[in-house]
């Protein structure tokens, strides 16, 4: 882990504000700040081109280590949403396959299969009433015509965290894809591509990933890749054209390569990326998940309810809570914000997400204010 230095040092805005709002964006750090400011200024001076194929390799190598993949298992995407567009569009899905979806789960993961349904895909949407949608309820709502199953993998509105170690091996054992979204998970907790069967991943990286807007990763595994057809084609996607003039894809994720890179964005992911390997996200999980105990039992200490499932059984970044009134929690959020405490009103409720960056004083402070508000 980084020294208090060190930390203010890269998000001077612990300083400023109490910012408990990371599951909505995480602050990027001074480092990254800096290497973006670096890349931009080259662009006004176009005769010298940056020599980035190293830190572009660099940026996919450092991803792949956050979550178990090679190297050659990543590519880039501009948001989570395309990530799962490109899955939906490009895996092999016909007339009467089904894919399993939660209900209630975030747009961007239901979206882009929806989309599908013009060709005669089935979307079934499984109903979760408790802390989360239980595997069990998946595994009963699988027939012989399932061929996906997408979720989140940290719920974003409770920060319910799936099991998808189970789910992912009873996908791999009857050829079901696993398509996972990430977002609230990838840079804070462990991930485990390899351990959870997952076939396809998307995270963007604006939140976790610490990288900014417009940028994120999309992970196919090796043994998958090669039965999608990229949607969106370009030259830094294509080996070459065959003699009968058809495309001969690359045979990785780099089939899902198109054409000028994002530059800003890619840089961005590869510095923000080393800096959570510097720290080491098993430290940082840890870390995040005492403070969010401290949070739990500072807010429950003042007769709110948790809407969150508990440790250990679920655990994420995420810690919801309610007044048990909409409109009251709502003008929590606003008053906190006056005061300098950054949350969010998602769902049931209020949405404060700790990360490594933040101290006990965070917690301390934000306990006291809602103490004072509420008062
Ligand atoms: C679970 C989840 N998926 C996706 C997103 C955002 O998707 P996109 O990167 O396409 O904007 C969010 C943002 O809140 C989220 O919580």
């Amino acid at each position: 882990m980084l020294s208090q230095d060190a930390i203010r040092e890269e998000f001077p805005v612990i300083d400023e504000v109490t910012y408990l709002n990371n599951a909505a964006q995480c602050p990027v750090p001074r480092r990254t700040v800096d290497r973006i400011g670096q890349i931009t200024e080259s662009l006004g001076r176009p005769h010298i081109e940056p020599n980035v194929s190293g830190e572009l390799e660099g940026a996919r190598r450092k991803l792949a280590l956050l979550m178990n993949a090679k190297s050659e298992e990543i590519a880039f995407v501009a948001n989570t949403s395309e990530g799962v567009s490109l899955a939906a569009s490009s895996l092999p899905l016909r007339a009467d396959d089904n894919v399993l979806i939660p209900d209630p789960e975030h747009p961007s993961l239901v979206y882009p299969w929806l989309n599908l349904q013009c060709k005669g895909v089935e979307v079934r949407r499984v109903r979760w009433h408790g802390p989360g949608l239980a595997v069990e309820d998946i595994f009963s709502s699988i027939d012989a015509r399932t061929r996906v199953v997408a979720l989140s993998d940290v719920q974003w509105t409770n920060g319910f965290r799936q099991d998808l170690k189970t789910l992912g091996s009873f996908c791999r054992d009857r050829e079901i894809f696993l398509v996972v979204d990430a977002i609230q998970s990838l840079g804070v907790l462990p991930v485990d591509v390899r351990e959870c069967h997952i076939s396809i991943l998307v995270a963007g990286g604006y939140k976790w990933l610490l990288a900014g807007r417009g940028n994120g990763c999309m992970f196919v595994h090796e043994d998958v890749v090669q039965k999608m057809s990229p949607p969106l084609v370009g030259r830094h996607g294509v080996r070459g054209v065959h003699s009968a003039g058809g495309l001969c894809f690359h045979r990785d994720a780099r089939r899902f390569f198109t054409g000028a890179w994002n530059l800003p964005g890619i840089m961005a992911l590869g510095s923000s990326v080393g800096l959570l390997l510097e720290c080491g996200v098993e430290d940082i999980a840890r870390r995040v998940g005492d403070l969010s105990q401290d949070l739990m039992r500072g807010v429950e200490g003042l007769g709110l309810d948790i809407t969150s499932p508990r440790r250990p059984f679920h655990p994420s970044a995420i810690v919801s809570f309610t007044t048990g009134d909409s409109i009251t929690d709502g003008q929590l959020v606003s008053e906190l914000a006056s005061h300098n405490v950054y949350l969010a009103l998602r769902g049931r409720g209020l949405r404060a997400a700790v990360n490594f960056y933040n101290r006990q004083r965070d917690v301390d402070r934000t306990v006291e204010v809602l103490r004072h508000i509420l008062q």
